[in-house]
């Protein structure tokens, strides 16, 4: 994808009602206002809460939300120009119970509180073949404590 083309799709994605892109500094200070709210600032309802971990460009999400309509999905993903495609569906389509959070899966404790999320699905996820990156597969043991506390 050529720069210009990413670039169009970030400043969308601002613009996107279905799409949260916290600052680093505001998870970690704990001043992100969606975490413990999700359902209700977001979602209204009050149903499950799944989120996909590295969900690219957001296709489980958005067909998953077409197919459960009564529970709440949140593709969350590092590439924003990736899942742009999915909160453009979502809206196109009036797909209401996807969202889409822009975030390092390094920081989701930041971004969910306990017991707030009820499934998590990982898709194909990166396999960090090479030794010195396995500590950043997303089912690395670091990694799955911070999904233990959801
Ligand atoms: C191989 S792709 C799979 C995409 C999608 N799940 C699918 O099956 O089509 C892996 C995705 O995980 C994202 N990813 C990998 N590590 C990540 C991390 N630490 N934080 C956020 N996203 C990450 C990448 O940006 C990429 O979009």
């Amino acid at each position: 994808m050529g720069s210009k083309n990413k670039l169009r799709r970030f400043k969308e994605n601002e613009a996107f009602a279905n799409v949260f892109q916290p600052t680093r500094d505001e998870l970690v200070s704990s001043n992100f206002n969606l975490k413990g709210n999700w359902r209700t600032a977001v979602f209204k309802n009050d149903n499950p809460l799944v989120l996909e971990l590295g969900c690219g460009k957001g296709e489980y999400s958005v067909a998953l939300a077409q197919k459960y309509l009564n529970k709440n999905f949140i593709g969350i993903d590092i590439k924003g120009a990736r899942f742009w495609r999915g909160a453009k569906t979502a809206i196109e389509e009036n797909i209401n119970n996807v969202a889409f959070l822009r975030t390092q899966i390094e920081l989701i404790d930041h971004a969910f509180a306990e017991n707030e999320v009820d499934e998590i699905w990982i898709t194909f996820p990166d396999p960090q073949i090479k030794y010195k990156r396995t500590k950043h597969r997303m089912t690395n043991a670091e990694f799955l404590k911070r999904y233990i506390k959801f």
